[in-house]
């Protein structure tokens, strides 16, 4: 059987990832929606079966592409987190991820960074993570510098805003899960 024949799980402190199936996209559009200006982008438009089926196809694993839902421990769907840009030769790629706005700032988020960040070292084999992230958005950057990322620099994005570019190596993630 092929990797990507196998929808591959990682399972974390308190959320467990499954790489996404189209049938989670019918539980995310029941997700509850973000009010702040700056999070619409989160919100995700899945109303109609053709938006779910040309999300889906666009965010679903591929080649140089992983995407899992993130699952609690009741049995919920509660987010989605992947990869993007996956370039093995060199070893890298760019993480992204969306907690639903009812289930932020419960300690989900990070585990599920920690988690996709442990499976892109030792399973996919990765060397570095990168990510981008509005300057104002202070939960997310908070989160991803608590597994370890640091600010490598800034760039401005097509709508004029600062984004914080971070990074995090496997050495680096390694290190730090050994003082745990
Ligand atoms: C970013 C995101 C994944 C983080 O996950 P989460 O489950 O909400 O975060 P956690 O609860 O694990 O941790 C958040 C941390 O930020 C802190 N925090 C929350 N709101 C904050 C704020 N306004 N300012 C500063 N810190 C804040 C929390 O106290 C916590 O830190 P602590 O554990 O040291 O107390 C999630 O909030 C999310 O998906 N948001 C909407 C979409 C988004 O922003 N995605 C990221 C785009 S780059």
């Amino acid at each position: 059987m092929t990797m990507a024949s196998q929808p591959a799980e990682a399972v974390g402190t308190v959320v467990v990832l499954r790489e996404i199936r189209r049938s989670d996209v019918e539980l995310m559009a029941y997700w509850p929606r973000f009010d702040e200006a700056e999070l619409q982008w989160a919100n995700l438009d899945l109303t109609t079966a053709e938006q779910r089926d040309a999300w889906y196809e666009r965010n679903r694993s591929i080649g140089h592409r992983r995407r899992f839902t993130i699952w609690d421990h009741h049995g919920r769907v509660i987010g989605t987190v992947g990869l993007r840009n996956i370039d093995f030769r060199y070893g890298e790629g760019t993480l992204g991820i969306i907690v639903n706005a009812a289930d932020v700032g419960k300690g989900y988020g990070t585990d599920a960074v920690n988690t996709i960040v442990e499976f892109a070292f030792e399973q996919l084999g990765l060397r570095k993570v990168y990510l981008d992230v509005a300057e104002d958005n202070v939960r997310a950057q908070r989160s991803y510098e608590k597994v370890g990322f640091v600010r490598i620099g800034q760039h401005r994005g097509t709508e004029g805003l600062t984004y914080v570019d971070m990074s995090l190596s496997r050495e680096r993630f390694q290190s730090r899960a050994a003082r745990f």
